[in-house]
C-alpha cells in the first residue's frame, strides 16, 4: 500500500463512518490573463500527491469498506496546448489509485452520488469560502428531495484536528526530506554569504537564493526576507530592493521547499565582512538564547518552554547591555521586552512554513513528541520608529532560526551546518573575498 493510500486509510479509522471531503487550491489570479504559479494546498498533497488545480478529493467509511474519489479538471485538448497536460478522469484512477473519479464539469451530481448514503459529512468550513456554498447547496438538494433519499448529511463534523495532529507528526521519510530542503537551504545561505560584497542589492541575494532553490528542484517555501540594517527591523520585510552598505548587518530569512516541505532558516551577518562591536553584543545575546532554546526541545517540553528558555536569555542580555533596568522577573512581569522582541520564539514546521498543529489544548500547552518539527528564532530588533524607545543600538535587527525535529534521542537540528558563530562567519567571508 501506498503512503497515500495508509495516510487515508489511517485518517477515516480515526474519523469514523461518513464521506470526507476536502478541497485543493485553485489557481489565483495575478493581474489580467496571468495567474500567481499554482500551488496545491498541503492537505491535498499529503493525503493523495494529487497536484492540479480545482481538485476535490472524497473518501468515505463504512464499517471496514473505505473508499476514494477524485473530482478533477477534465481532459481538455484547448486547455492543455495553453497550460499542460492534465491527468483528467482516467489519469486520475489510473495513477492515483481512486476508486472513482469525475470530471468537475459534474461537480455537482458527482458530489451528490458520492455523499448520498452517508449520514455524516467530514468537512472543514472556511477552507474555501466558495467551496462551502458548493456544499450548502448540495446539502440543499439532499434535503428538498429528502422523501426519496432519507440517508445524506446531517451532521457536519470538523476533520482538522485530527488531520492536522498526524501532519504534525513527521513519518522518517517526510524527515529525509525535511532534511533535503534543509541542506539545499545551506547552500543557497552560505553562497549569499560569499557573495556578498557592498554596494550590492539586496535583490542580488534573493536571486542568488531563488537560483539556488529552483536550480535544485525546490522553490522557496515563503517570501525571501533579505534586509539590510534597519530593514531587518521589519519582521516580515518584503521589499528586498535596498542597497547593502559596508557595515550593516544583512538578515536572510529564506527556506526552502523541496518536495512539498519547507525549511525556514535565519542568518545574519555582515556586509564587510565583519560585524561592528555593536552588531556582535547584539548578535551574541541571540544566538546564547537560540542555542539555550535549542538545548530545550526535548520529549516532553512545550513551544512554551523552549520560548520562556530564550525569553530569561534575551531579557537578561538586554538587561546586561543596559537597554532595560531592573531585575529578570521585573522585566519578564512587565514585558518591556516587548519593544525589542515581539514574536513567539517558535512555530510548528513541515509542509506550510508555518505548519498546521495547536500549541494549545484547553488552555494545557502541547507537549512535545518524536517526530515533532519547529523552529527556534528568538530576534532582537532596535527601531526607535517602531519601539518609541531610543537606544544605542538603533538600527540593529538581528533573529538566528534553526528547524528542528524532535527524537528520542535529543533534538535534531537540520540546520546546524548554516555557519552562525561570529568566528565561523567572519573567516568563511574573509576567505571567500581572496
Ligand atoms: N519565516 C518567517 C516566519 O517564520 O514568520
Ligand atoms: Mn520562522
Amino acid at each position: 500500500m501506498n503512503k497515500f493510500k495508509i495516510r487515508q486509510k489511517q485518517l477515516m479509522k480515526s474519523l469514523g463512518d461518513g464521506a470526507f471531503v476536502l478541497v485543493g487550491a485553485t489557481l489565483q489570479v495575478r493581474n489580467s490573463d496571468v495567474d500567481f504559479p499554482f500551488r496545491q494546498n498541503s492537505d491535498m498533497r499529503y493525503l493523495c500527491g494529487f497536484e492540479e488545480p480545482d481538485s476535490i478529493l472524497i473518501l468515505s467509511k463504512k464499517g471496514d469498506i473505505i473508499e476514494s474519489a477524485l473530482i478533477v479538471l477534465p481532459s481538455d485538448k484547448v486547455s492543455e496546448i495553453w497550460h499542460g497536460k492534465r491527468f483528467g478522469v482516467d489519469g486520475a484512477i489510473k495513477h492515483f489509485d481512486v476508486n472513482r473519479a469525475y470530471s468537475n464539469v459534474d461537480l455537482n451530481s458527482a458530489l451528490e452520488k458520492e455523499l448520498t448514503g452517508h449520514s455524516v459529512l467530514h468537512y472543514e468550513w472556511n477552507e474555501s469560502e466558495s467551496f462551502d456554498g458548493i456544499i450548502l447547496k448540495t446539502l440543499k438538494t439532499f434535503k428538498n428531495a429528502y422523501r426519496k433519499n432519507p440517508m445524506y448529511p446531517k451532521t457536519i463534523s470538523s476533520y482538522g484536528r485530527v488531520l492536522w495532529q498526524m501532519r504534525q507528526r513527521k513519518s522518517q521519510e517526510e524527515q529525509n526530506t525535511l532534511k533535503v530542503s534543509a541542506n539545499i537551504t545551506k547552500d543557497a545561505h552560505i553562497k549569499s554569504m560569499m557573495a556578498l560584497k557592498p554596494g550590492m542589492n539586496e535583490s542580488e541575494i534573493y536571486a542568488l537564493l531563488e537560483y539556488e532553490y529552483l536550480k535544485n528542484g525546490g522553490t522557496s517555501g515563503y517570501g525571501n526576507i533579505v534586509a539590510g540594517g534597519s530593514n531587518a527591523t521589519c519582521l516580515h520585510y518584503t521589499s528586498n530592493n535596498a542597497v547593502l552598505n559596508e557595515g550593516d548587518l544583512l538578515l536572510i530569512d529564506s527556506g526552502c521547499e523541496k518536495d512539498g516541505y519547507t525549511a525556514d532558516v535565519t542568518r545574519c551577518f555582515p556586509v564587510g565582512g565583519k560585524f561592528t562591536k555593536k552588531a556582535a553584543k547584539i548578535y551574541s545575546v541571540v544566538l546564547e538564547a537560540n542555542k539555550k532554546a535549542i538545548e530545550k526541545c526535548v520529549v516532553g517540553n512545550s513551544l512554551k518552554v523552549v520560548h520562556q528558555e530564550s525569553l530569561n536569555v534575551l531579557v537578561q542580555g538586554l538587561i546586561d547591555l543596559k537597554i532595560l533596568d531592573g531585575t529578570l522577573d521585573e522585566n519578564l512581569k512587565s514585558e518591556e521586552y516587548k519593544k525589542f522582541y515581539m514574536h513567539n520564539t517558535s512555530h510548528w514546521l513541515g509542509m506550510d512554513v508555518h505548519d498546521v498543529g495547536l500549541y494549545d489544548v484547553d488552555g494545557v500547552p502541547v507537549l512535545f513528541e518524536e517526530g515533532m518539527c519547529l523552529t527556534v528564532e528568538p530576534g532582537l530588533y532596535f527601531n526607535s520608529d517602531f519601539s518609541g524607545r531610543n537606544t544605542d543600538f538603533d538600527g540593529i535587527g538581528v533573529r538566528i532560526e534553526d528547524n528542528i525535529i524532535i527524537s528520542k534521542n535529543g533534538p535534531i537540528n537540520l540546520t546546524d551546518h548554516i555557519l552562525k558563530e561570529i568566528g565561523e562567519i567572519e573567516n568563511m567571508m574573509a576567505g571567500s573575498s581572496q
